[in-house]
């Protein structure tokens, strides 16, 4: 049976869309939210746009996380730390939890286009703080549109993933090469997320500018970089 991945917080854009291209490649998602129905109804909607065999369900977020060893988290930065707080408890040993969360402004009725300061470097690192010992961060997907992601055309986008342990690492990048036009990149030790995240404020502001869904590419780097 295929290792289900549980995406908490996941009926906003970035968990639906991430729900939506890896049920089309045969992944088991299970939606997460602090409401069962309103994740019942997400994942209802998602069965119904990937079709076929997609297998995907919604529970609140605790028994969400209970249920899966590989947890996305997607929401937004005001609520990260009580939520990995709240959700500590229901962590199993040896998961893993993949952070999406920018640290952007709007968390204090701030831009968009702008970031706050995270006393741990990141929201990543934050997160890593929080989660019980045994329990591995990565940080990953802070780059990719979720409009993008919710439409049925292929990205073009990189995702570049950090974290401290390399398998966890590893397994990330081979769920991102799993979105059609991604290509995953090891971007090093989770204190890059600090990095990463910042640019997503670059791209919001660049998308207001010129009205657009951008993403980046990294190039120069040897075909084997890219996986
Ligand atoms: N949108 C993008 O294009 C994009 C791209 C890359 C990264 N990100 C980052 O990924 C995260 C998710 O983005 P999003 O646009 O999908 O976010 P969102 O729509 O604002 O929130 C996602 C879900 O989080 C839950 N939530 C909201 N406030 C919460 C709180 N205080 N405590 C616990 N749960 C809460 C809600 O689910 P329930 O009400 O069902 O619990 C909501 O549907 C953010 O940190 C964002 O910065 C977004």
């Amino acid at each position: 049976m295929t290792r289900p991945i549980a995406i908490i917080g996941g009926t906003g854009p970035l968990g639906m869309g991430l729900a939506l291209r890896w049920a089309r490649a045969g992944e088991a998602i299970i939606i997460g939210s602090r409401e069962a129905e309103r994740a019942q109804r997400a994942a209802a909607a998602i069965r119904e746009r990937a079709g076929g065999q997609a297998q995907v369900s919604g529970m609140e977020n605790a028994a969400a996380c209970a249920a899966a060893d590989i947890l996305m988290l997607t929401v937004p930065f005001e609520g990260q730390a009580a939520l990995i707080k709240k959700l500590k408890s229901s962590m199993t040993a040896g998961s893993i939890l993949i952070d999406a969360t920018v640290p952007l402004a709007t968390a204090v009725a701030g831009r968009a286009s702008r970031t706050l300061g995270v006393w741990q470097g990141s929201a990543a690192q934050q997160a890593a703080e929080l989660v019980p010992d045994e329990v591995s961060v990565v940080a990953a997907f802070h780059n990719v549109s979720a409009d993008l992601l919710n439409g049925d055309s292929p990205l073009d986008c990189d995702v570049i993933v950090c974290s401290d342990d390399p398998d966890a690492a590893q397994l990330t990048r081979e769920l991102a090469a799993k979105i059609p036009g991604v290509r995953a990149l090891d971007g090093g030790k989770l204190e890059n997320a600090r990095i990463v995240e910042q640019i997503t404020a670059l791209l919001i502001g660049l998308n207001v500018r010129h009205k657009g869904h951008a993403g980046i590419r990294i190039t120069g780097l040897p075909p084997a970089a890219y996986r």
